[in-house]
């Protein structure tokens, strides 16, 4: 078979149509691997006979298969010769003991689609049988209501269709984009840590309204419908966030005031910082292990 064949029938399976016919196994239903599988089940990208899951503890895989109801198990081989897409969602250090484990049951038919920080998709092609493809995903917690941010980048044997079933798969919970494997520990300090950032800010904004009298409820309310208008201006008319803020700046007004406050406190500088630590973080998380 020619290699441009044998990656067309490599393909075949895993991109089996997201939503039709392809199974997942969700390999560390934790947090973000339990949110990415309550999405997807409810937004219907896949039906619960198409769907399975496991986690570390025996417990814990009771109580999600009752509250999901599909079948959780404590066997990674058991889940992974029942899917197509191998979604793997374990810590970054436990990615070599579960690759080890699934190892017989993958095959170049599957697709592994990785979210775990800081772990390149080479590290997994070497875990792995030959030729077995494999993209890396970093999503963020949004993706729970559906406002999701996810960067896709594929290994060695991913081809164009491998990376679009990965992209329509976290297309359905928020939006997705197809990058060079180099960003993505940028992309991590930035887009999946992010949501934490935001909740500060949030939090701070809400504190600020009940110092000038507002009642807490609505003062969480106005902060975060404040901070989705803003970054709905910013997504929907392409404008440059300093364009945006200076439209909102009259001269001499109260916006002026509030700005200068920020630039003594170094918000910017501060919040550019904590993407670089982040980033950096997520270089190293891995070599730690
Ligand atoms: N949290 C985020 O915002 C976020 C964003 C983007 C990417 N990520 C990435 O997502 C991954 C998971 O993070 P998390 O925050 O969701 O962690 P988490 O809540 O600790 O989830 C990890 C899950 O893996 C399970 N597990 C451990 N060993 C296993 C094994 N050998 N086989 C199968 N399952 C196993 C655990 O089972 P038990 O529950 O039984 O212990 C747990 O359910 C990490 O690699 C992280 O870098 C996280």
């Amino acid at each position: 078979m020619t290699q441009a064949k044998s990656k067309k029938a490599s393909a075949s399976a895993a991109s089996r149509e997201v939503g039709k016919s392809a199974r997942i196994a969700v390999i560390g239903a934790g947090k973000m691997g339990g949110i990415l599988l309550q999405a997807f089940l409810k937004r219907g990208l896949f039906t619960r006979e198409q769907a399975c899951a496991t986690v570390q503890h025996p417990e814990k895989a009771a109580a999600l298969s009752k509250s999901l109801g599909i079948p959780v198990y404590t066997d990674n081989v058991k889940a992974v010769r029942q899917a197509d897409i191998v979604l793997l969602c374990v810590k970054p250090q436990v990615v070599r003991t579960a690759l080890a484990q699934m190892r017989r049951a993958l095959s170049p038919a599957k697709l592994i689609v990785s979210i775990a920080a800081s772990v390149p998709t080479s590290y997994i092609e070497e875990s792995v049988p030959a030729r077995v493809p494999v993209v890396r995903a970093m999503p963020n917690t949004p993706c729970l209501v559906g406002k999701g941010m996810t960067a896709v980048s594929g290994g060695l044997h991913a081809n164009a269709d491998h990376l679009e079933t990965a992209r329509k798969l976290f297309e359905v919970v928020g939006r997705s984009v197809i990058v060079d494997g180099k960003h993505m520990d940028a992309i991590t300090g930035l887009s999946a840590s992010g949501p934490a950032y935001i909740y500060i800010i949030l939090e701070s904004l809400a504190e600020a309204g009940v110092k000038v009298g507002l009642p807490r409820d609505m003062a969480t309310l106005l902060s975060a419908q404040t901070a989705l208008g803003a970054a709905s201006m910013v997504l929907e008319t392409g404008d440059h966030p300093a364009l945006l803020k200076e439209a909102v700046t009259t001269p001499a007004g109260c916006t002026i005031d509030g700005i200068l406050e920020l630039e003594d406190g170094k918000l910017r500088v501060t919040l550019i910082k904590a993407v670089v630590k982040a980033a950096q973080r997520a270089k190293e998380l891995l070599i730690q292990s």
